[in-house]
């Protein structure tokens, strides 16, 4: 990607990366890719706001030199230390003799703890203001949105947020705004970004919103760090973070199981129809199977959900475990849950399920239900009227 000029005098630099797949170390499936989004504002003083992936340096210096040679630059705003916008540091920093590092006060130190360079750096709060001539910068620190040195950097000239992981997207396309893709791709992946990232930090997120509407602030653009940059309505992915951090959901259940031999898949498509018959939207997923990302993704929305597993060695299967480690990492208040699962001689999987949830917010809505070995219609038929049950209480 070359640099695009995104507003008079403020240029995309950033790289696409049209090959990953996997991301924050296999926890996040990125099946379109992703971008590392950086900044370049041309001023009385010129301002590079983030930078990009280490191995993708070369690319980010070639597309600010299609602009301007790097020695020009005076100031690097960091909003963020995670590698995935500061690794370029290391082979910016040096072509930029008189650049000073700007972030917060967790950045300086994080900066540090990745790189081990005395940068020259300026600790920034928020309020705070850098003039670059004609444009301001002005800084809003963010802590955990979604590490503590996060910090968002905001143009009033150009009513310009940049929000670095806030609003963004694994999506690598071409394009570079919002009005320019397929809409219902975009949401899905700002969709999926905040389930799989921002989940747990809900509260803060509301917080952060409602400090930042009381500053009254108009914003028509949004420029994140990943993806695309949201200028025709900027608006929607704000309310969409709204609903999302509120923890509104649907009459809809995500059932995730594992089966050893195919009972307790059984058990599962049973319970689906027991839901199902009363009009409640279902999502099955065999977890050995699937994609736990588009799985998080699903279960952000849904009312309830519901773990299976076989028993084994008086435990559940472990590809569910690791599952429910992840659920349990959601902290998903207020998600009415529950569990299933068949065994052979002895249980366990049920209640050690249960133990794993037991502190992570969900409320415990009926009790689970096993059947030894492979169940019979009867059994079946209790797995359809649990189905039933778990769908009257998300009423
Ligand atoms: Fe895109 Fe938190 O890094």
């Amino acid at each position: 990607m070359s640099a695009i000029e995104i507003l008079p005098g403020i240029y995309s630099v950033g790289v696409v990366d049209w090959k990953i797949r996997n991301f924050h170390g296999h926890t996040y499936t990125t099946k379109r890719g992703s971008t590392y989004n950086a900044y370049l504002i041309i001023d009385d003083k010129i301002a590079l706001i983030d930078t990009v992936y280490g191995p993708f340096s070369q690319e980010l210096i070639n597309n600010i030199k299609e602009v301007i040679p790097l020695e020009k630059i005076d100031y690097i705003i960091a909003n963020h230390v995670e590698t995935d916008h500061s690794g370029a540091l290391l082979k910016i920093m040096p072509l930029c003799p008189k650049a000073k590092i700007l972030g917060t006060a967790k950045c300086k130190e994080g900066l540090y703890r990745h790189y081990y360079k005395d940068w020259d750096f300026q600790i920034v709060k928020t309020g705070e203001e850098l003039k670059l001539g004609r444009r301001t910068l002005k800084f809003i620190e963010a802590p955990m949105i979604h590490w503590p040195d996060s910090m968002f950097t905001y143009c009033p000239q150009d009513s310009l947020l940049m929000p670095n992981d806030a609003f963004g997207q694994h999506f690598a396309t071409s394009e570079r705004f919002d009005d320019q893709v397929d809409q219902s791709a975009l949401m899905e992946e700002a969709e999926t970004y905040y389930a799989n990232i921002l989940w747990p930090l809900g509260p803060v997120i509301l917080k952060k919103i409602q400090e930042v509407q009381k500053l009254n602030i108009p914003i028509k653009m949004i420029a994140p760090s990943h993806g695309i940059i949201w200028r025709k309505d900027p608006g929607k992915i704000i309310e969409a973070y709204i609903s999302w951090a509120s923890g509104n959901t649907k009459n809809k259940v995500v059932i995730v199981y594992e089966t050893m031999w195919g009972a307790t898949a059984k058990m599962a498509a049973k319970i689906a129809q027991g839901l199902s018959g009363q009009g409640i939207e279902v999502k099955l997923y065999d977890i050995a199977q699937s994609d736990r990302t588009e799985v998080i993704t699903q279960m952000l929305t849904a009312k309830g959900f519901l773990f299976g597993s076989s028993t084994h060695d008086n435990d559940m299967l472990p590809n569910i475990a690791a599952f429910l480690e992840i659920v349990k990492g959601l902290k998903p208040k207020g998600r009415l849950i529950s569990f299933f699962g068949s065994f052979g001689w002895a249980g366990g999987a049920v209640s050690e399920m249960q133990e794993v949830l037991k502190d992570s917010g969900a409320d415990f809505a009926i009790p689970g239900i096993s059947f030894k070995y492979v169940p019979d219609q009867v059994e079946l038929e209790s797995c359809f009227e649990f189905g039933g049950k778990f769908s009257k209480l998300l009423k």
